[in-house]
């Protein structure tokens, strides 16, 4: 075994923009997203809910002119997710500031880089749409995500006790 096929053993993060599902795409986001739930990261899902509701709410979300999907694979399967929301016209005062949600990537595929290469993007389609703020809340349970916004640049701005 040489160095280069070790390499291609290697599995290939990769970040991308989504804006229309394909039915494996669909299919391994709703996996993706029972693992995060189960994992604990659910992004307000407590359990798993059933795969039709699942569904409706990604397909939801890419219908949506407010929001961006981005989603992390792992040799091509999805396996991971951000989204950005853009602020409602009529908020003027925070015009230039989108939020950052639903961002996990399974348990499966953690470890490879994917949620700050997902952060990344993140930040280059927002700048790209004109935003210069991006807000987001974190548990404070979340000790990786915090770990990754605050190695990524963010403050810690406030906290709800
Ligand atoms: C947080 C989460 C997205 C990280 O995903 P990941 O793809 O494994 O992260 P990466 O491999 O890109 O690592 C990025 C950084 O996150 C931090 N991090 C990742 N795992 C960590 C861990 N177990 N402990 C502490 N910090 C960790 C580190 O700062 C790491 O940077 P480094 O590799 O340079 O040290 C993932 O653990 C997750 O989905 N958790 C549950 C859901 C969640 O908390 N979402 C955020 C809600 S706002």
């Amino acid at each position: 075994m040489t160095e280069s096929n070790l390499q291609s053993l290697k599995p290939l993060p990769k970040v991308e923009r989504l804006i229309a599902f394909t039915s494996n795409d669909l299919n391994d986001l709703c996996d993706a997203t029972d693992a995060a739930i189960v994992g604990g990261g659910g992004f307000g899902w407590t359990h798993i809910p059933s795969r039709d509701i699942l569904e409706r709410f990604w397909q939801g979300v890419v219908a949506m002119p407010s929001r961006i999907l981005l989603v992390a694979r792992l040799d091509g399967v999805i396996c991971g997710t951000c989204q950005l929301i853009k602020p409602t016209v009529n908020n003027e005062a925070q015009a230039h500031a989108v939020q950052l949600t639903t961002n996990f990537v399974a348990p499966w595929a953690r470890g490879h880089g994917l949620a700050r290469q997902l952060l990344r993007e993140a930040e280059n389609v927002a700048r790209k749409e004109g935003f210069s703020v991006i807000n987001l809340d974190v548990r404070e349970t979340m000790i990786a995500a915090i770990e990754l916004y605050e190695t990524s640049g963010f403050q810690r701005f406030g906290e709800l006790r």
